[in-house]
Order: structure tokens, then sequence, then C-alpha cells
């Protein structure tokens, strides 16, 4: 879609979950965003780029709750460590904002009420499952038991991972609270629903254009109609992590009503409060709205979201794109295998840029999935980038520019031709980019550069500078001029690398479409300066194997203060005599209870038989209750230096392995004594 006017778009991606690090599923989503946005920035349209963190529910509240902090803290520092990772890969948000903001909350609330207002909010009682001891509702994940279809022990409450099998909490067998072990009680509770169903008409005319969604999402789209529109239950009692519900008591709104108003918020918060400009996104059809979203949320944001617009008085999106998922080595994403791969982790490896460059080799506009094959990442890398592109630009920037001054020349006519043919690709690259076919734009720039390189190797600047230094020039500022134009068709997927080409040829600003209509002629070119380097296999193995390491997997939780087990791996050797040194006895646990003030830990008196009591700090609170634990036999260090504490003196150290709820600490054979000394 080429036009002359000024597009005016707001591009979002779904909001990462503030409860865990980004990975290379958030990574892919986010590169295939920032693409997009650039293109449309580079083709000259006020283009904006708006997410944020997705703050609110059960999980970030229960995760603050176990750290020992206020959730505000956790998505606050969750929030900064997305931020870093995602524009790791050079991914350029013009916002990035969290859900939990006072913008979020006023737009939540007046959608709400708006809704209220037109009539499609229902209340009804609902059952619900009840933990007494936690005092509060279950969600499906936090209830656990045995599968009623397989028998496999320790499932969640709405699946089971080994079978497959999908079912309801109370057809659980055994079913417990997954926090404290106590078998739920069913209980009722007033709950607030959105009547999709006053909806269906509008929603199935909004799927039909077909510049809204792919094909193969209104097909998925066309089956939910038939299935029948349910009401949608948008409010959770409390205890819960997020906006109050106005007019009600202790409801909120449930996590997925104000996400996606988070798009909103993070809009309006960069807009400073101006509803105006706020409004000539969110209620002016002229401009755009463009969602990036995975196929596993594809519910919310192709019938929940647009309603929720609409009956807010709001318009709809012009676009929800949907990819697949991705797979690692051809499979799932694996801890165990080292697949599981952390944004932070990759960073640390390898360069952002490659990962880009490979994806979009991959990006079509469907939702299949995509797999990120490490030995084909190189291949691909290697040949069609650093071997193609930027071999390009090194083979004549280095010595034969130098023996010519470094200044380009006039491009001869035959050169002429190679540009003309890089240059009438434009449009198809234009709209493949449109059309989120980044995969073909890839496969063009290869041919096309191809093509450039053809031109180079057939005449030969390095033998030509011996014997007609002019012609040379002629031919290096046809590769350069080429490089140029490769360099604005690439600079949404490899923006660094394209931008290092601009540099060296003395370019100010950044590679624009705008520029494709004119040549570089008698210009300096800079000295040349390394544009990027071939992939190292050995970087890859690497971060496979410390990816493998538990260490690697303990994710942002701050490590217990005796969970010993962690971080062995990293401490380096030690002698059998340093060994030596550590007393390991066997305690007694004669009373346990909290400290006040420390959400984590538990206070201990350890009982060491013939060597007396000792008194322990151990941040074990989040696996043990206090009072299970009078009584229990366990293993401490008990030559250690006595530690002081805010709350005292803590002196030994309960041996314990993993964190949080699983931690488990070491227990000694059922006959030993407290006091005993293990070997
Ligand atoms: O699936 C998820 O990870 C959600 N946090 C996505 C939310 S997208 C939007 F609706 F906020
Ligand atoms: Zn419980």
């Amino acid at each position: 879609m080429r036009t002359d006017r000024k597009r005016r778009i707001l591009v979002t991606s779904a909001l990462p979950y503030a409860n865990g690090p980004i990975h290379l599923g958030h990574v892919l989503e986010a590169i295939q965003t920032d693409v997009y946005v650039r293109f449309q920035k580079a083709a000259g349209n006020e283009c904006y780029f708006f997410c944020a963190d997705d703050t609110h529910g059960t999980p970030i509240m229960l995760a603050a709750r176990k750290e020992g902090i206020e959730p505000e803290a956790l998505i606050d520092r969750v929030r900064q460590e997305h931020h870093r990772d995602l524009t790791g890969f050079l991914v350029e948000y013009d916002n990035y904002y969290t859900t939990n903001s006072e913008e979020n909350r006023i737009l939540s609330e007046e959608i709400y009420l708006s809704l209220k207002e037109k009539g499609h909010i229902a209340e009804r009682e609902i059952e619900q499952a009840y933990c007494e001891h936690d005092k509060m509702f279950l969600p499906d994940r936090f209830i656990k038991g045995t599968c009623p279809n397989c028998g496999s022990p320790d499932q969640y409450g709405d699946s089971c991972e080994v079978c497959g099998a999908t079912y309801s909490p109370k057809d659980l067998k055994n079913s417990h609270c997954a926090l404290c072990g106590t078998p739920p009680v069913s209980k009722r509770s007033k709950h607030i629903f959105f009547k999709l169903g006053d909806f269906g008409k509008f929603l199935s005319s909004w799927v039909d254009d077909e510049t809204h969604v792919a094909e193969g999402v209104r097909k998925k789209l066309q089956e939910w109609f038939g299935a029948g529109l349910q009401d949608w239950d948008i409010s959770r009692d409390g205890p819960y992590f997020g906006f109050e519900i106005p007019g009600e008591t202790g409801k909120y709104f449930y996590v997925w009503l104000d996400a996606p108003i988070g798009y909103m918020a993070s809009s309006l918060n960069f807009f400073k409060g101006d509803r105006i400009k706020f409004d000539s996104f969110w209620k002016d059809e002229s401009a755009e709205i463009a969602h990036f979203i995975g196929k596993d949320i594809l519910y919310f944001h192709t019938l929940f979201w647009p309603a929720t617009l609409n009956g807010g008085g709001y318009r709809s999106p012009s676009l929800v794109h949907v990819h697949g998922f991705i797979t690692v080595n051809g499979e799932k994403m694996s801890k165990s295998r080292g697949t599981f791969i952390r944004a932070e982790d990759y960073l640390k490896h390898l360069d952002p840029e490659h990962l880009r460059f490979y994806l979009s080799g991959k990006l079509g506009s469907g939702m299949d999935d995509l797999d990120l094959s490490f030995e084909d990442y190189t291949a691909k890398v290697n040949s069609d980038l650093v071997g193609n592109f930027v071999n390009l630009v090194s083979r004549v920037s280095t010595s034969i520019l130098d023996k010519l001054n470094r200044t380009l020349g006039e491009l001869p006519s035959e050169g002429r031709v190679v540009l003309q043919e890089l240059r009438a690709s434009e449009e198809k690259i234009r709209e493949w980019y449109e059309s989120r076919n980044y995969a073909r734009v890839m496969r063009e720039c290869s041919r096309l550069g191809d093509v450039a390189n053809k031109y180079v190797n057939d005449l030969a600047p390095w033998s030509q500078i011996k014997e007609d230094p002019e012609k040379a020039r002629g031919t290096v500022t046809v590769a350069l001029n080429a490089a140029r134009i490769l360099a604005i068709y690439l600079f949404p997927v490899v923006p660094k690398i394209s931008s290092k080409v601009y540099a060296l040829l003395g370019l100010k600003g950044l590679p624009s479409f705008s520029d494709l209509s004119s040549d570089l002629e008698r210009s300096k070119v800079a000295p040349y300066e390394m544009i990027t380097k071939r992939v190292e296999e050995k970087a890859i193995q690497i971060m496979i194997e410390e990816n493998k390491t538990p260490t690697a997997q303990t994710q942002t939780a701050a490590p217990t203060p005796n969970s010993k087990a962690e971080g062995v791996a990293t401490l380096g050797e030690i002698s059998i005599e340093d060994l030596g040194k550590v007393e390991l006895r066997v305690g007694r646990i004669d009373e346990a209870g909290p400290v006040e003030g420390a959400d984590k830990l538990v206070q201990v008196k350890l009982n060491l038989g013939s060597l007396g009591n000792k008194n322990v700090f151990a941040g074990i609170k989040a696996a043990y209750d206090p009072e299970s634990l009078v009584g229990l036999k366990v293993v401490a260090v008990t030559n250690l230096k006595p530690r002081k504490m805010k709350f005292g003196l803590s002196e030994a150290m309960l041996l314990a392995a993993g964190e949080g709820e699983s931690l488990t600490l070491f227990v000694p054979h059922r006959d030993a004594q407290p006091g005993d000394r293990l070997k």
C-alpha cells in the first residue's frame, strides 16, 4: 500500500508478564514488531511502538510475597530487566511502560463504566475452589492433584502435562492447594461478567475484513463464533494484585481486562496525558492500530479486545498480526537440553543482529511455528550476512580505497544498470515489509547482494587498481552504492550494521527509503571499521552448556541464604583439606517461629545434643511452615562464624537444595542423633 499521505500508525507487541525473564519467544515477537516499526519510520510514516510490562494477577502477588517484598518493588525490578533485555536486541520502543499505572487505572475504570452503562455487564454468583488456610480463591494453576484421565500425580487444576487432558479443577483427584497443600473447599462469590455475546455482529464483521487478520486466524475465529460467544468473567476476589473495580468492594479487574488497556495507557503516558492526541489514534479511523501477538493469546486479542474497545467507545484494531511459537533445534525450548534460552544469556554470547537477521529470514505473515536451528543460523549469518552483504563493503573498503585516496568517483554506465536492478526491487520490498513477509525481503536482498558481488568479481578491482586506478574507482563506486541501497533495504532488520555502512560512506542520519533516489559520487569514504563478525560455533556451544546448569535456571530470584546447592558449579575447586574444615552435624529443631519484618526467614532453635543449642535464621519460610519443622532432624554447618543479622545472631547454617517453595532441607538418616558429626 504505497501512498503519498503520511500514515499514522500505532504499533504494539504483547506485554510480557512480569513474573519471569525474557526468553527467545518474547524476543522473536519484539524483533518482528520492531522490524515493522522501523520499516514504517524509514518509509516516512508517523509510527509509534508502545509496550509495557503486564504486572497484575495472583502469580505476581505470590511471587512478591515469596520474596518478602511488595508487588510494586517486584514489578519495578522486573520491568527494568525486561526493558534491558529487549532493547539489547535493538528493539526501539517509543514507550515501555507498566500496566500498574494511574493512566491504566483511569482508562480501565472508564471503559468498564462505559460497558456497564450500556448494559454489557452482568453479575452472578459462581462457585470456586478456595483455600481456607491461605484465605484465597485458587486459580486453576494453584490447584494440584492427580489427573482424572491418566492418574499422573502432581498435575495442575486445568490440564495434565503428561496426557494432555483438560478438565475442571473439580474433577482432579486428591486436589490440594499448590501453596500449602490443604484440600480446597468450594465457595461461592459474586463475579462480574462482560457480555461478549452482545458484540457478535460487530465482531463477525470486524473479522470478515481481510486486512484485520490473516486467513488462518479468520478460520479459527469463525470456529469460535460457531461455538457461541460466552460471557467473560472479568472480576477476581481479593487478595489480588490489580485495580479494584469501581462500585465494588474487594473485587478486582481480572488481569486480562486491564492488560490490553495497558497498550492505551502506554500511549497516553507517551502523549503526556494529551487526550486529543490519544484520541487521534484510538478514536480516529484515519490512523492505524496494529497489534503483534503470539497465537496463544489470539482469543483475547481478536474477540475480547475489539469488543472491549467497541463497548468503551473506541475504534477497533486495524491489524492483529499473529505469529507462531519458536522452537530451538527442532524442539520445544527445554531447560535440560540448554535450549530454554533467556535473552540475557543469548546477549552474553552472541550478536543480537545475527538473531534479527536469521529470524527475519524465516518470518512470514502466517502463524507457522519457526525453528531456530543453530547450525542453520551459523550458516545463514556467515554466508548471507557476512559473506554477502558485509563482504560487498569490506572487500573494496580497505587497501583498494586506501590507494584511491578513499574517494569515490563517477558511476560507470554498466554499473548504473546494476544499481537500477537493485532499485527496481523497492516496491516489492516495501510490500513485503508491509505484509510482514520478511523472509521474502531477505531472499530478495540476498539475490541483490549476489548481483552486486558478481559485478565486483567480474571486474576484479584488485586487478584493475594495478593497471587503471580510475576504472577501479568506478567499480568501487558501484559496489558501495549497491551496499548503500542494501543498507536501506535491510535497515529495519539490522539497524546497527546498516548504520555502520552509512557512517563508512560519510552519510548523516539513519538509512531511509527516501535516500534511494540519489547516487553517491565523488565523496569521501571513512576508514573501514569492523561491521560484524562471523558466528563462532564455540560461542553457541558455551551458551547451551551454560544454560544446562542449574544455576542458569534459577532465574531472577535472589538466592536464599542457605540454598547452598546453588552456585556450587561456579565456586571452583577446593581441596579435601578445605572440605575437612566444614563441620557438618545433625541437629534437631526444637523450636521454630516466624521472624517479624522478614517474610522469608524462620528462626530455629537447633538442638546439637551434648554441644548445646544454636540459634539459626534460615530463609526457608516459602517452603516450610515453622510449626511443621519442630522435631525435624536436619543437617547443619556448625562451625560457621556466627553472623550478626538485623534480628539477632545466626550461629549455624541449615543445608538445603533448591529455592523458594521447592526448597528442601537435607535430612540425615532416621537413626542419626543430635550432635552426630557427618563425615
Ligand atoms: O501472554 C502474556 O504473556 C500476556 N502478558 C500478554 C498480554 S498482552 C496484552 F494484552 F496486554
Ligand atoms: Zn493454601
